[in-house]
């Protein structure tokens, strides 16, 4: 048979139940497969991506029950939630299908027919144990203190004809497959897990039917329609169906859908549709919870009808909750559309695919969340394309300066320059493509975020704002910002509406979705002379609360008693309320008061305290501040950033370190706190009346 050709890239979601709305497990899947296609798309290939919704079974007959709605009306509303989500979440599927479909029923009925025909299925009486609620069989063995083993609820004993699909004879078969592919389980541990459970066990045959008497809702058996299809069956079959129906075809474009299904499902059509178009997957993601069903029924399912087997099936961790089985009872269900409306698609997608390798369970919590928007990506990130825009515009009138490459100091661009290098296979085009191809999410980010903070120490050391040669300025200006052009390509799979807008604020324009990276990915690629736009932060800070609500932070040296003598106590309630008459001053009072706009040099933590930063502060000349503001701003995120410093208070030493003025900052009455910045550039020294 013909093989699928190299270009095209087909990769598939797990379709989710309709029984209920969407959870973060879902958007996690959903968001691996979309970060996966975006990358395949800028490489270059033809990308099938197809998600979409397991709407038969037991589950979603009980949920419509409870609705009073009719199985397929319940599902046309529930349905709804997860596009809405999609969509939400800039999830670009090609297409989405639901076992509802016309053609999907069509294609699991022909594919029941071929292997009745070809004797892989067979008619037996049956007596077991049922668990209703997962819709499976066990042997008594298998029960766990007489309870399903799989989710604890009770079994009944159920006595009944079915049809079995032969999946036993495939054990075999399927261990040495297992083996001999090494990648087609992965991570791993699943893979050993799986290979552990084949060569210990012995496999049975799958119960693929139910007798309509007992469940109503699912596909009637082709041959015998006293029996529906077992859901399980019908639903792994939609990785196949869609290919017929929803996938791009020759000389169509992404998602046209295929014409003229009418022709049966036959093994020759089968055959001469697999090897014209995008069958098999390269990657099914799914959940550790159902790498069975897909490691074992849809494996040997595909080996019965002799059709190819994916290239690979992974299985990713579970997200807990602070720590908890995410679960209804305890209301501690993470709600996707809550966190994109709370903190932006962007940040939730970098989120779940920064903070813990994909394949590993991990933790959730909103703290975490905030922690990683205001490090890495309001610090790291968006303070490297402010600050660089920022000196464009002030040095360079908003234009981006020629490079001059004779004026590499130290080497220092060179080096920059070879991290993005396409030919060197120590770049970030040869890492990243490699740990995207592994799925290893987590380190592609560590490796750009690794090159953001070196920027952004490149910014500290080469010290843009004292270099006098117009030529050497020009060079570094040049290297952040084409470095940042790079960047945003890399992050675009991740978080596309963020890398964009660097792109716009850069002045590219051009939607990064509709370049190929191997285009732009050579160094150089920036126009001088193109105008900048800088516009709005990319990722604004965020105060939890509980970040800042602990306790009073002081911002400055403490007021020493008795300077406020003389001064008549403050009215009760004056302090945040409206006029405070009895405490007005003149203003020659206010006059004495020596207002600055400072910037900031350096900025590091005073040993020991986890609340006091040292700054040094060019206020026209340079002074050193200490200001209690660490646990709201990292040092990092300070430097270079304008702000407001009372300079003519007397020096005063915090935990043994002087401070020479002090910055001013706002606190409101819930604890909130944010340093005062001027609304445009002003040169430090700036006097503020
Ligand atoms: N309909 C089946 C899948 C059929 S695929 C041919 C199904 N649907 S589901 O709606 O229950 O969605 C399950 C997906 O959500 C699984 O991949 C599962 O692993 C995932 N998750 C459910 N809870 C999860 C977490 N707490 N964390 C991460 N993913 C989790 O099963």
């Amino acid at each position: 048979m013909e093989q699928r050709p190299a270009n095209k890239f087909y990769i598939t979601t797990p379709i989710y139940y309709v029984n209920d709305v969407p959870h973060i497990g879902h958007a996690y899947t959903t968001v691996a497969a979309d970060i996966l296609s975006r990358y395949n798309r800028l490489r270059g290939k033809e990308v099938f991506f197809l998600t979409g919704t397991d709407e038969h079974g037991q589950k979603v007959e009980k949920a419509a029950q409870g609705r009073g709605l009719s199985p397929k009306e319940h599902a046309d509303r529930m349905v709804e939630n997860f596009k809405a989500l999609w969509r939400k979440l800039n999830i670009s599927n090609d297409a989405f299908i639901r076992t509802t479909d016309p053609e999907h029923i069509k294609t699991v009925q022909g594919l029941i027919q071929i292997l009745w025909d070809n004797g892989e299925i067979e008619k037996r009486q049956y007596a077991g144990w049922y668990c209703t609620p997962d819709e499976r069989f066990w042997t008594e063995k298998a029960l766990v203190g007489g309870n399903c083993p799989d989710c604890g609820r009770p079994v009944e004993q159920i006595q009944e004809e079915n049809y079995f699909f032969l999946m036993s004879k495939y054990q075999v078969r399927l261990i040495k497959y297992i083996e001999d592919n090494h990648s087609y389980i992965l991570p791993d541990t699943r893979r050993n897990e799986v290979l552990g459970f084949l060569k210990n066990n012995t496999l049975g045959d799958l119960c693929i039917s139910r007798p309509k008497a007992r469940l109503a809702w699912g596909i009637p058996f082709p041959f015998d329609e006293a029996f529906v299809t077992y859901v399980w069956f019908d639903a792994l079959v939609n990785y196949f169906s869609a290919t017929r129906y929803l996938a791009p075809q020759k000389g169509e474009g992404q998602g046209s859908g295929v014409k003229g299904q009418e022709e049966p499902l036959n093994s020759s059509l089968v055959t001469r549709h697999l090897s014209l178009d995008w069958w098999p997957a390269d990657h099914h993601l799914v959940g550790k919870d159902i790498l069975t069903t897909h490691a074992v029924y849809w494996s040997t399912m595909l080996m019965a009808l002799k059709f190819p087997l994916p290239q690979n099936i992974f299985a990713h961790g579970w997200w807990t909750v602070e720590g908890k089985k995410m679960s209804k009872s305890l209301g501690n269900v993470v709600d996707p559309n809550e966190m994109v409306e709370k903190y932006g698609a962007d940040a939730f997608r970098y989120f779940l695919f920064r903070e813990v390798p994909f394949g590993l369970d991990g933790n959730f919590s909103e703290e975490a969340l905030v922690n990683r928007i205001n490090t890495d990506l309001a610090n790291d990130l968006g303070n490297l394309l402010s600050r660089t825009l920022t000196m464009i515009e002030k040095y360079r009138n908003g234009k981006i300066p020629a490079p001059v490459d004779s004026k590499d100091r130290d080497g220092l661009e060179k080096r920059i320059k070879a991290w993005f290098a396409a030919d060197s296979t120590t770049s970030i085009y040869r890492s990243y493509d490699e740990f995207l191809r592994q799925l290893q999410f987590n380190n592609a980010l560590a490796q750009l975020w690794k090159i953001i903070g070196e920027l952004n120490e490149y910014i500290a050391s080469s010290e843009p704002w004292k270099v006098k040669d117009e030529e050497m300025l020009s060079n570094i200006l040049f290297t952040l910002a084409e470095s940042l052009r790079l960047i945003a390509a890399y992050i675009y799979p991740f978080m596309p509406s963020a890398a964009n807008a660097v792109w716009e604020q850069l002045g590219i324009r051009k939607e990064i979705g509709d370049i190929k990276l191997d285009d732009i990915a050579k160094w150089g690629g920036l126009a001088p002379e193109t105008k900048i736009e800088k516009g709005k932060p990319l990722f604004p800070r965020i105060d939890l609360k509980k970040e800042t609500s602990v306790e009073k932070i002081p911002l400055a040296p403490p007021l020493t008693k008795g300077y406020l003598k003389g001064s008549p106590p403050l009215k009760k309630g004056g302090e945040g309320g409206f006029f405070d008459t009895d405490n007005l001053i003149a203003i020659e009072d206010f006059a004495k008061v020596q207002l600055k706009i400072g910037k900031v040099l350096q900025a590091e933590r005073v040993p020991k305290s986890n609340k006091l930063i040292k700054l040094q502060v060019d206020t026209g000349e340079t002074r050193q501040v200490v200001a209690g503001i660490g646990q709201v701003y990292a040092p990092e995120a300070l430097i270079g950033k304008s702000i407001v410093v009372l300079t003519n208070l007397k020096p005063a030493k915090l935990m043994g370190v002087e401070s020479q003025g002090m910055l001013l900052a706002a606190t409101d009455s819930e604890g909130a706190l944010s340093i005062l910045v001027p609304e445009k550039d002003v040169k430090e020294g700036a006097k503020i009346k």
